[in-house]
């Protein structure tokens, strides 16, 4: 790390169908800019938040009651502070996020009490056509019921993890959550440790069907492991693995050293992940 600028990775959501990558390049243009690890996730998490094909602030998925509910979260790895918010309406949500960090005592704040805070922001009162008319589809054909909770073509969270030209590592998750989840289910995206975890030695966050990261602290272990020495790379594959004994569901862990070593790996059809290089070609696990 001895460029003096902020390097960003991001990631799309992953999914189980192979479908074509989209580009995540705009995410990151005003984000390695940021002076800080902090600044520079939040800005890259709003661009992603605005891109309409993916589940995050505009162009979420809609819950069982064809209502928007988003989480997101944000963790500071220099000072072991973190925020989230859940089932909130905002335009971005990541911001709100990190209003909770910086400006409440608390780390994690739902529903109304959050919506309070968001004085100023720009309030989502629903998503795209796109997600509207995939909603209405599925109402017809019975896909809400429970038995269909987590399906293949569910692409979730986005994310990104920044270290800065001071090794100060940040995280930052946003999402809709999972498709027809039911009124007030919370996911993983806005709980430290489970999608969003960041410390002094790693910053990690994860994507998929969120209980199965809020029953494993997924991210938390990554970091764990990163922090007792292994490679990033190898945190996270050991994690998938280990995320595969358990569920078949698509899952993945994007992850960052304070010396800037950085690792992807995921199961599933498919997963954009890019850094300030381009594409990073996130490891597959069968
Ligand atoms: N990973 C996003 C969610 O389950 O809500």
């Amino acid at each position: 790390m001895s460029e003096s600028r902020t390097h960003v990775y991001v990631h799309g959501g992953v999914s189980g169908t192979d479908k074509p990558l989209p580009s995540l390049a705009h995410s990151l243009v005003e984000a390695v800019a940021a002076a800080t690890a902090l600044d520079g996730v939040e800005e890259a998490v709003r661009r992603l938040e605005d891109d309409s094909e993916l589940n995050a602030g505009w162009g979420s998925v809609l819950n069982r009651n064809g209502v928007i509910e988003l989480d997101a979260g944000i963790a500071d790895g220099t000072t072991g502070h973190a925020g989230g918010v859940a089932g909130v309406s905002v335009r971005y949500p990541v911001s709100l996020a990190r209003r909770v960090m910086g400006s409440t005592p608390h780390v994690l704040m739902a529903g109304e009490g959050a919506m309070a805070l968001a004085e100023s922001m720009e309030v989502l009162d629903g998503t795209t056509e796109r997600q509207i008319e995939r909603y209405d589809r599925a109402l017809d054909s019975g896909k809400l019921e429970a038995r269909h909770y987590g399906a293949d073509e569910h692409v979730d969270t986005v994310g990104a993890v920044a270290v800065d030209a001071s090794n100060h590592l940040a995280a930052a998750s946003s999402t809709g959550g999972v498709f027809g989840k039911l009124p007030g289910r919370v996911g993983d995206s806005a709980i430290f440790g489970a999608g969003t975890y960041a410390s002094p030695g790693a910053a990690v966050v994860g994507t998929g069907v969120g209980e199965l990261f809020l029953e494993t602290l997924a991210s938390a272990r990554v970091a764990r492991l990163i922090e007792e020495g292994a490679r990033p790379q190898s945190a996270c594959e050991r994690v998938i693995a280990y995320l595969g004994t358990r569920s078949d569901a698509p899952a993945g862990l994007l992850a960052l050293a304070a010396n800037g070593q950085v690792g992807a790996a995921y199961r599933g059809g498919s997963w954009p992940v890019e850094g300030p290089s381009g594409p990073l070609g996130a490891v597959c696990l069968e």
